[in-house]
Order: C-alpha cells, then structure tokens, then sequence
C-alpha cells in the first residue's frame, strides 16, 4: 500500500515560536514543511521572506517545499536555494519564461515544481510535465490559509493525473488549500500524491495524530 506525502503549511505556525513548532513537525509523520512566500502583489498578502526561511531550515529535518506566490521568481531562485530550499515551485502565471525558469531551480540542484491558480487549465501544463517534479494544485485562491476547498479541483486532480501517465512522467501532484479528513481520501482517489495542510493541522488538538491519520490514508494507483 502506498501513501502520500504529507506536508504541513508552516504559515499556519505560530511565528512567536516557530523553533518549537518546526521540532513538533520533526516529530510527526510528515514528510516535508511547505513553505508560502507571498510578496503582496500576485497575492494580496505578504508572508515571510529569507532570514525566517533560514530560522526554518535551521531546525527543520525534512526537506523545505517552497511554494513562491510572488512575481517574476526567476529573480531570486539562487536566493531560495541558499536560504534552503529544497524544492522550489513557481506560479504558471507568475514566469513569462516558465521552461527557462524550471532549468534555473534545476541547475540549482533543487528539484523544481509549477503551481496553478484554481482557474488554470491543467492542459497549459502539457509541454512542461516532463521537466518538473511537481505540480502544486491550487484549491483555493492563493493568499490565505483557512479558507475552503473549491470543489472542481478534483476533476482537475484526475485529468492532471491521466495527462501524467499518459506521458510517462514522474511528476507528482500536491493539492494545496483546504485540505482534510474529507478532501483527503477523496483527493487521492483523484490522482493526488501530495497533500498540504495548514489549518486542518496547526489547529488540531494534536498535530501529529493528525498527520498521522493523513499519512495512513492509501493513494491509488490509476492507469491511463
Ligand atoms: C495558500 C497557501 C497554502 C495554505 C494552505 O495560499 O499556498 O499552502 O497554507 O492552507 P490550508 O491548509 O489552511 O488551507
Ligand atoms: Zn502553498
């Protein structure tokens, strides 16, 4: 059996004691700490830039999913890198020059996602699915935790999921937003291999068993 990848939002951490909660999540289950850079202007919120990255990384010991809402990311991907990113991904609707950008978080030596609006089509993706390691699914408008799952996104998950075997690559796909005890096995039942949670995690009365019930749930394997 096999089962997803779990990665709790971190900006639903309490900020006032981010060592303490980063070592809980070291605790848990979870498989990597998603990472939201919001700059303000692709979304109308702005979150936390590199030095707080860097406190993260400091004390995290699963690999940091950086999530960049923020334009023209291309600016700073050697930054990210060196702030400690592991995985980098970008907005579709963020790079004008999205392959180019994808070789740079590359040559970096991070693996590289693409992340799509709730709106996005996921065929645009059809001519970058075998350069990248993720596609990070919006399921919900960008800029906030907390908020609710738009439900199209798992017919979204399944045409992703088929594009994806169909083209053999080994991208996976990770559902952002809204994630819970009743998205989740949905989800999965749609294709999904990763799965954010921020809310449904930080505000739980006990984030490991939480994380806990998230990972024991299977993913499905489809075939085109
Ligand atoms: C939203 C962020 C998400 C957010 C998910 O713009 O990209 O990663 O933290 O939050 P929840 O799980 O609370 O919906
Ligand atoms: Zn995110």
């Amino acid at each position: 059996m096999q089962h997803p990848i779990i990665a709790p939002s971190i900006l639903s951490a309490d900020f006032a004691n981010i060592q303490r909660d980063v070592e809980m999540i070291n605790l848990t289950q979870a498989d990597w700490f998603h990472v939201d850079i919001m700059d303000g202007v692709f979304v109308p919120n702005i979150s936390f830039g590199f030095p707080v990255i860097k406190a993260i990384k400091q004390f995290a010991k699963k690999p940091l999913d950086v999530h960049l809402m923020i334009v023209n990311p291309e600016r700073y991907i050697k930054d990210f890198k060196d702030a400690g990113a592991d995985l980098l991904s970008v907005h579709y609707e963020a790079s004008t020059h999205l392959h180019r950008t994808i070789q740079a978080i590359k040559a970096e030596g991070m693996k590289a996602g693409v992340a799509i609006n709730p709106h996005t089509n996921v065929s645009l993706l059809k001519n970058i699915l075998c350069d990248i390691d993720l596609v990070c699914m919006m399921s919900v408008n960008p800029g906030f935790g907390g908020q609710k799952f738009i439900e199209n996104t798992y017919a979204k998950c399944s045409e992703l999921k088929n594009m994806i075997i169909a083209q053999h690559s080994l991208c996976l796909i990770e559902i952002d937003g809204g994630v819970n005890e009743i998205t989740a096995p949905k989800l999965l039942q749609h294709g999904a291999d990763v799965l954010v949670a921020g809310n449904y995690v930080f505000t739980s009365k006990n984030p490991a068993s939480t994380i806990a019930s998230l990972k024991s749930l299977s993913t499905h394997t489809l075939t085109a």
